[in-house]
């Protein structure tokens, strides 16, 4: 019995081999957030993810903006519950994972739980936990998180394999985007930013504002922050905002769509996936809690 359970057991990870293409298959997180709010970091989020699931990927989205989520309502899908029902006890995350019709899983954040957007460390403890055990789930976990830094929810881009920083090429979002970019570095300086650009009139403007971020992180923070993308201000973008069928769904040939593709593959081509290591998302969130002197 033993040996056919082992067997067994031999037999399924030798399919996971094959099918994920490592042993395991923990998922790679990336965080999307920004300095500003409005730049398009939702829109961003929900289409990224779409294009890693059409290109054969298992995505779990999840909504961290539990004060504005609404990554539900741009994949125009109603799911049953969201995250804020898991926090309250009422249903355990898995029954949170709404599969869309796109195969794409999503997590909904559920709009209106204003009162949760400042979670404690205690607080998430049970949502950690059960992501941990959701990560096998997925090769991608993407996070929408809300604007700004400070709450224990956005301890979560910390602890991604990379942060995407969103920025338009106003002098403003980029005065935020590069104040987060510091605060990010300074509580890790060993934290991945990516910047992208969006809503670009322009694509020299938006080129010239990337370089910029980048050489002043270099020069002031000693961090390497690399610009994988500009976006276009794309009216199809809205189009298919007011459709509820994201961008590159709706309008694959559109300027918008086109750039988040090539985007996506700057993102994750640049690197071979990390074999699975006990460093994982959660270690490392543990970790930036326990300095935080959280309980996790
Ligand atoms: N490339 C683009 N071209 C045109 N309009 C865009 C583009 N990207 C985003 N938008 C528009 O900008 C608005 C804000 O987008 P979105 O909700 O994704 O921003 P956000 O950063 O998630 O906002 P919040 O900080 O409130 O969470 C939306 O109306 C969206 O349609
Ligand atoms: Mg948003």
């Amino acid at each position: 019995m033993i040996d056919q359970a082992s067997r067994l057991r031999e037999l399924a990870a030798a399919y996971r081999r094959q099918v994920t293409g490592q042993v395991g298959r923990r998922f790679q997180v990336i965080a999307v957030t920004s300095g500003k709010g409005g730049v398009g970091k939702t829109n961003l989020a929900v289409n990224l993810a779409l294009v890693l699931r059409q290109s054969g990927r298992e995505v779990l989205l999840m909504d961290v903006d539990l004060g504005l989520a609404n990554a539900d309502i741009l994949l125009g899908t109603v799911p049953p519950y969201h995250l804020g029902h898991f926090l309250r006890g009422e249903v355990d995350l898995p029954q949170v994972i709404h599969r869309t019709a796109t195969g794409l899983k999503l997590i909904a954040g559920g709009s209106g739980l204003v009162e949760l957007g400042n979670l404690s460390a205690g607080q998430l403890q049970p949502v950690l936990r059960a992501l941990e055990r959701l990560q096998d789930e997925a090769d991608y976990l993407v996070l929408d998180t809300g604007a700004g830094l400070g709450d224990a929810v956005l301890e979560f881009a910390l602890a991604a394999d990379q942060v995407l920083v969103v920025t338009t090429p106003e002098p403003t979002a980029m005065a935020d985007a590069y104040t987060i970019i510091k605060a990010l570095v300074a509580r890790d300086p060993r934290v991945k930013i990516r910047l992208a650009v969006n809503q670009a009139e322009r694509l020299e403007d938006a080129e010239r504002a990337a370089d910029r971020i980048v050489t002043t992180a270099r020069n002031f923070l000693g961090a390497e922050v690399r610009h994988v993308g500009t976006i276009p201000r794309d009216p199809h973008v809205w189009q298919a905002v007011r459709r509820k069928v994201p961008v590159v769904l709706s309008y694959p040939g559109a300027p918008a769509s086109r750039a988040v593709v090539a985007m996506v593959s700057r993102l994750v081509g640049e690197e071979p996936p990390r074999p699975p290591e006990p460093g994982s998302f959660f270690s490392r969130l543990a970790g930036l809690f326990a300095r935080r002197g959280g309980s996790l």
